[in-house]
């Protein structure tokens, strides 16, 4: 059985026009992987760790290939929680609005917390390694303006490099692109066509 982790990165609930999207995504895999559970993780309503002093201590004791020890073992239960969240999924759809050219702030903060060396990457006498292979990652976006490649504003969009960048360091190659756009910068109905085209687009794709 699917198990699908939905990482809700708007703070905009029923008026987000992303969660319109991913709602589609989330019906298609429900009907073609039936049983398939889905946890939501909502970045902004979610008590995230502060990545203070005494977890970054932590991060560089595993960065340096030692165990977690003093009071950072405490202070890691949380993290190992949230990568242990996120490694139980085989399908991660991460729905994100462009906020100033890239990710909401709180989705970076889930970022820092779950992306850590000896769970999500390991450093090897060859290079970095992946250690969250084998995932499909949906990646479900809108933005004000337009960036779809080829315009003049595609060169802006840091949320498709940073993901493609932060996911591949993990070994996740699996990755699909939804975007819907421009939101602001057009006409209601405009708005409303680009949403489904979207949906279309989802409607299309062979999750298999
Ligand atoms: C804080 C903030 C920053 C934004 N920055 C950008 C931006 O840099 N580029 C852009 O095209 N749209 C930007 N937008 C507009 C949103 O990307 C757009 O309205 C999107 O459709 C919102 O998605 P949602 O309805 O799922 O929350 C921003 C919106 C907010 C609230």
């Amino acid at each position: 059985m699917k198990k699908v982790l939905h990482i809700v990165a708007s703070p905009r609930g029923s008026s987000s026009r992303t969660l319109r999207i991913a709602d589609a995504l989330l019906k298609k895999i429900g009907k073609q992987f039936p049983g398939a559970t889905i946890d939501t993780l909502d970045v902004f309503a979610e008590k995230l760790p502060e990545m203070n002093i005494t977890r970054v201590k932590g991060k560089y004791m595993l960065m340096s290939g030692q165990e977690l020890s003093g009071d950072a073992v405490a202070a890691w239960e949380e993290i190992k929680a949230h990568i242990a969240r996120f490694l139980a999924a085989d399908i991660i759809v991460i729905s994100t609005p462009m906020w100033n050219f890239g990710i909401p702030y709180r989705l970076k903060h889930y970022i820092d917390v779950v992306w850590q060396p000896g769970f999500m990457f390991k450093y090897t006498e060859n290079g970095p390694v992946g250690l969250a292979a084998g995932r499909k990652v949906f990646v479900v976006s809108t933005r004000g303006g337009d960036y779809s490649a080829g315009t003049p504003a595609e060169p802006y969009d840091q949320i498709t490099p940073y993901l493609k960048t932060v996911l591949g360091w993990a070994g996740i190659t699996d990755l699909t692109f939804i975007s819907g756009q421009p939101m602001d910068a057009n006409t209601e109905d405009g708005r409303e066509a680009k949403i489904k085209e979207a949906i279309a687009r989802i409607d299309s794709l062979n999750l298999a």
